[in-house]
């Protein structure tokens, strides 16, 4: 079995998707699952983009010990500085850079003729050389990227010592017969290409990034690129369970596999689509609710007789235990303990107290506990934000032929009691308002969306919201069996995070006077 190296750009191209914002906190959260998965690279953001940028990729690097930590620079002195401070620390630091190579890009964006393209992207590898023994380049657009040029890039890239050349189709325009035969191509056209390994790094802009990758990774790449969920720019990335299970589905035709460790899949893209806010749809390959939901008749009939006859992969395999110990009101702290053991849970003795306790105040809501409940209330606590402002209680009147108010309190700093009305064109924008005016903050909500954790009438509400102030965005999540309070909370646990990041950027302001 040939074996696939596993680029992960969740933390970089992942969250480039439109209204993801993930502070340093629930980056480094979601890099250890990551660790834990398996993968070999870890994108973890661009440091030249912003302060907060290189600050989080720097927490990671210092944070994840068993993979290679990628910092992405265009093909400039800056980027390449801010990357090698961003790096420090990381047990195996990796640089990626890259550069447009299409005629579209060429002329329309960098304004440079093929030469110069060239000459940037050689000086800007030559730069890197001197700080990074690993290097990974990339050729923007090369979906769209003449053949031949294409091969001087590459020639180029691999003379200057890359250790990976990366083939992107950044705008998701290919098909799997293009993009396969790009790869066929740069094999045999490419003097010394065996001294590189070419890696697939697709979008998913016609539906086709899976079909793509898995093209590549016949004709020879030996590195995908991709995230969790398929998250990413415009219509995403790669969707890294997707390969992967594809892989080992199919292992004779492939040929190939990757080293994830493949039951951490499902808990990782419940991470992630957690704290990105960005839910998976019921019917996504691998991870979505009802990827191992059978229910026609037909179908079921034939599951009862035998499995394989309607499934061509197990739940277990990513990870998705049918547990037998059903938890309720009466349910003691020991079976509660073995509970999350047996979902692969590790919680510290204070964790532990925190996640029984709130599983109490839940089994008094709801008669039976599911496993998705438990997941939702113990991963809702796992990263602990410094809480300025706690909800107290919150009040609704609603009617629908009045107008809904809201009251709200709300403990400041442990000891400040904040206490106000307000009314609104919805429940929710009432509890809203109220917050803003107990609160004086003066935010915008850019983003809030909800879902239902498990089902049932007594099921638990999540919201995830975005508020932005001064051009500084942060997100919440909240929780509850009552969609009201989960809004409140989530409202209140994003103004918690912008307060967080507007200390941050305070203190790096007066650093740089
Ligand atoms: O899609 C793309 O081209 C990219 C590059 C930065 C590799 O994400
Ligand atoms: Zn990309």
């Amino acid at each position: 079995m040939r074996k696939i190296y596993v680029f992960d750009t969740t933390l970089r191209d992942g969250e480039q998707s439109p209204g993801v914002n993930l502070n340093t906190r629930e980056k480094l959260e979601i890099a250890y699952q990551l660790e834990k998965l398996g993968i070999d690279r870890m994108e973890a953001g661009f440091p030249a983009a912003s302060p907060g940028d290189l600050a989080a990729v720097n927490a990671v690097a210092k944070a994840v010990k068993n993979v290679t930590v990628i910092g992405l620079s265009r093909s400039r002195e800056h980027d390449i500085d801010a990357v090698r401070e961003a790096l420090i620390g990381a047990q195996d630091p990796c640089i990626h850079i890259f550069l447009a190579t299409s005629p579209i890009h060429r002329k329309h964006k960098l304004r440079m003729e093929k030469h110069q393209v060239l000459e940037t992207a050689q000086s800007a590898l030559r730069y890197a050389k001197k700080y990074f023994s690993k290097i990974e380049f990339s050729l923007e657009d090369a979906g769209r990227t003449e053949l031949d040029f294409m091969v001087e890039m590459v020639s180029m890239a691999v003379n200057e010592g890359v250790k990976v050349v990366n083939i992107p189709d950044t705008v998701g325009y290919l098909n799997p017969s293009e993009y396969g035969a790009i790869f066929k191509h740069l094999k045999e056209n490419v003097p010394d290409i065996e001294k590189v390994q070419l890696s697939a790094h697709c979008h998913n802009d016609l539906g086709m990034a899976t079909a793509n990758t898995l093209a590549a990774i016949q004709n020879g790449a030996d590195q995908i690129e991709g995230t969790i969920n398929g998250i990413g720019e415009r219509a995403g990335n790669t969707a890294i369970e997707e390969i992967a299970m594809a892989l080992e589905t199919r292992q004779e035709f492939f040929g190939a596999k990757t080293s994830l460790n493949l039951s951490e899949i499902s808990r990782t893209s419940r991470l992630v689509s957690k704290l990105t806010g960005m839910v998976v749809p019921g019917n996504k390959a691998i991870v979505g609710a009802n990827a191992f939901a059978h229910e026609s008749g037909i179908h079921q009939d034939g599951m009862l007789k035998e499995k394989t006859t309607y499934e061509i992969m197990t739940p277990e395999t990513i990870g998705l235990k049918e547990s037998k110990l059903v938890l309720g009101k009466h349910s003691g702290r020991h079976a509660f303990r073995e509970k999350l053991q047996d979902m692969g849970y590790e919680l510290d003795e204070q964790q532990l107290n925190q996640a029984f306790s709130r599983f109490k105040e839940l089994a008094d809501k709801k008669k039976e506990v599911s496993d998705d409940d438990i997941m939702a209330l113990v991963e809702e606590k796992l990263i602990d934000t410094p809480e300025v402002y706690k909800l107290e209680t919150i009040y609704v009147t609603y009617g629908n032929r009045s107008v809904p108010t809201a009251k709200v309190r709300i403990i400041k700093d442990q000891e400040q009691e904040l206490e106000e009305e307000a009314e609104g064109n919805g429940s929710v924008d009432a509890i809203y308002n109220a917050v803003d005016k107990a609160t004086g903050e003066e935010v915008t909500l850019s983003d809030y969306s909800i879902k239902s954790v498990s089902r049932g009438k007594d099921a638990q509400g999540e919201v995830h919201v975005v508020l932005t102030q001064n051009d500084v965005s942060a997100q919440g999540r909240g929780l509850s069996t009552d969609i009201l309070e989960a809004s409140a909370r989530a409202y209140v646990d994003a103004l918690n995070q912008l307060i967080e990041k507007r200390k941050t950027f305070s203190r790096r302001e007066r650093a740089s006077l």
